[in-house]
């Protein structure tokens, strides 16, 4: 197990309100990890520090052992995060293999502009058709994105995040407003990927997290009480006093 992302001590507060209070929190090679916790916990917040979007009072941020603490959203993009509900650029016109396809060369591109240098990887046919049976929409290829459902639409949105080649995905609420097939589906689609690519999942919906996440941090009040494998959580007296008990 590697640690792709550690969090050290991180501390956030908003006036009298601890949002993050000396969080540490680590995601390995392999894992699917969940973090959990009620409405206000400070989930968002502890997001927003990781991609950058918000500056954390102290504490550090390390993703594959360089310290990204100070860096901007777009630099920590482009060391390998990806975020798939930021992912809004799904070309509704052109088919769900030339979005793929597209995402891959925007992301060389990118390269080249900020680093003079182009990614080694040669984008090829045969690394889109992995993505795409990644995803489970090999078959779809030639489908325009405009005729995509609800459920597909997230899924392209995986397969244009996995094009970036990111060390990692968040993803946040990834099963809201699907059916429980879809969500079946999705589940098969993460556990494909996971091993590639590391997931840290935000999500409501505890039967999701119970089911796929390999381990579980649980927040409360800007302090994770509990990580643990998914039967070490469900018994955890504190999180079940805490969270599940009253949930
Ligand atoms: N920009 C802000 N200014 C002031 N207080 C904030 C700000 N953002 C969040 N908070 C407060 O910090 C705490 C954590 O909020 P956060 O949104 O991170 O929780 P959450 O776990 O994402 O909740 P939810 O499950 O409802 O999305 C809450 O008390 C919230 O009111
Ligand atoms: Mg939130």
């Amino acid at each position: 197990m590697n640690k792709i992302l550690q969090i050290i001590d991180l501390k956030k507060n908003f006036g009298a309100i601890t949002a993050s209070n000396n969080i540490n929190f680590c995601l390995e090679t392999g894992e699917i990890h969940a973090l959990i916790g009620p409405n206000g916990a400070g989930k968002s917040t502890l997001i927003k520090q990781i991609m950058g979007e918000m500056k954390q009072d102290s504490g550090e941020i390390i993703l594959s052992g360089i310290n990204i603490s100070n860096l901007t959203t777009e630099d920590r993009i482009h060391l390998g995060f990806a975020r798939s509900f930021q992912i809004t650029d799904v070309i509704s016109d052109f088919t769900i293999f030339q979005n793929v396809l597209l995402a891959k060369i925007g992301k060389e591109k990118k390269f080249y502009n900020f680093y003079s240098s182009i990614d080694s990887g040669e984008l090829t046919y045969e690394e889109i058709k992995t993505i795409l049976l990644k995803i489970d929409l090999w078959d779809e290829r030639e489908k325009p994105a405009s005729l995509l459902s609800h459920g597909e639409r997230r899924q392209l949105e995986i397969g244009i995040a996995l094009a970036l080649n990111p060390k990692l995905i968040l993803l946040d609420e990834p099963m809201a407003g699907l059916s429980l097939d879809k969500i079946e589906k999705m589940k098969l689609i993460f556990n494909q990927i996971k091993d590639d690519v590391p997931i840290l999942l935000i999500e409501h919906n505890m039967d999701v997290v119970f089911s796929i996440a390999d381990r579980i941090s649980v927040l409360v009040n800007g302090k994770i009480i509990a990580s643990g494998t998914s039967s070490e959580i469900k018994s955890n007296s504190d999180v079940k006093e805490a969270y599940l008990g009253t949930a």
